[in-house]
């Protein structure tokens, strides 16, 4: 079997619906401990088994340089998405969020940093981090500025990583090619929006779309989707009585198979750090979407 391939929009590119979300090899502080060779066997792992999309971010620690590092002599194999406004270090000690800055001398700067970072002459997708609004990136001249990258061939697509409240203004903006928003069975705040996102031409990316793996056996529901309170993904789960109506499917196959059972979707970016849970997820991906009335009757059980 092969995991099926969607257009991401307008950018023409056949991605896999399953791509690889590389925050999980960030490493330390902020993430759990990866041994570089072990984040090298992921990395493989993804692209052996015919994943061609590979999102990752200035904002994700040794992340980029792993890339760089340990497949960037396969780099014909995958769609390579990266982000910009970020601060080019981590603020030593603080928490993310960290302030991010959409000034044109600092969009540069991170596009110059992950192509260095990355081993590479090109990103296929940039993707303006962190959600800002239009206001803002008008006073800052971000759009203008990911253009004259474009237009010099250091990046190939613009892209935007949108939530609510702004994503509605960035979709009407018309000049992103690819939108980045989270949702997964228990957080569909954004699925109206993915389904106006595809509408109007562009990509998508899902972020979140096995909702952090709360639902395996082996994690905490506590952990749960960004953007959603502690344990409210799993008030929204039991609420929805779903776990007899999965006839044998663990809660992890049916959260990826309902993710990208959302027609608007092109991929979901799937992070982990783990060989063998990507190989479950490459399992489940390739099964494709839900049957029609699991999905009808999951969709009605769920709230919105
Ligand atoms: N634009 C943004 O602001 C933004 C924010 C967050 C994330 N992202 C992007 O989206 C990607 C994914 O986001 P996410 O981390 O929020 O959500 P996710 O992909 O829903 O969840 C990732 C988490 O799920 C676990 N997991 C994955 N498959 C599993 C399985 N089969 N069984 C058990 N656990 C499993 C992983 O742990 P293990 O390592 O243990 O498998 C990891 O902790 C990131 O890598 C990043 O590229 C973007």
């Amino acid at each position: 079997m092969t995991i099926a391939t969607r257009k991401l929009g307008r950018t023409g590119a056949d991605v896999t619906i399953l791509g690889y979300g590389a925050m999980e090899l960030r490493g330390q502080p902020r993430g759990p401990a990866i041994a570089d060779e072990d984040a090298g066997r992921v990395l493989n792992a993804v692209l052996d088994a015919g994943i061609t999309l590979i999102d990752t971010s200035v904002d994700y620690g040794r992340s980029e340089e792993l890339i760089g590092r340990y497949v960037g002599h396969r780099r014909d194999e995958y769609f390579l998405a990266s982000k910009c406004g970020c601060p080019l270090q981590a603020p030593p000690g603080a928490p993310p969020p960290y302030p991010h800055d959409y000034s044109p001398a600092n969009v540069r700067a991170d596009v110059e940093q992950s192509l260095r970072r990355l081993g590479t002459d090109r990103l296929d997708l940039v993707q303006v981090h962190m959600s800002p609004s239009r206001a803002q990136l008008d006073a800052d001249d971000t759009v203008t500025t990911l253009q004259a990258l474009r237009d010099a061939g250091k990046v190939r697509f613009i892209g935007m990583s949108g939530t609510l409240p702004n994503l509605p203004d960035h979709i009407d903006m018309g000049v992103f090619d690819v939108f980045q928003i989270p949702y997964s069975a228990i957080q569909r705040e954004h699925e109206d929006l993915i389904t106006a996102a595809a509408a109007a031409g562009a990509g998508t990316l899902i972020r979140g779309g096995v909702a952090r793996g709360a639902p395996a056996a082996d994690k905490a529901w506590q952990q749960g989707p960004i953007g959603l309170p502690p344990g409210e993904g799993q008030r929204r789960w039991e609420d929805s009585e779903l776990d007899g109506a999965l006839n044998g499917m663990s809660r992890m196959e049916f959260m990826l198979r309902f993710t990208v059972s959302h027609p608007g979707l092109s991929t979901t970016i799937v992070g982990t750090a783990n060989v063998d849970h990507l190989l479950a997820n490459v399992a489940a991906a390739e099964k494709g979407p839900l049957p029609v009335d699991v999905y009808a009757q999951a969709k009605e059980r769920l709230a919105l």
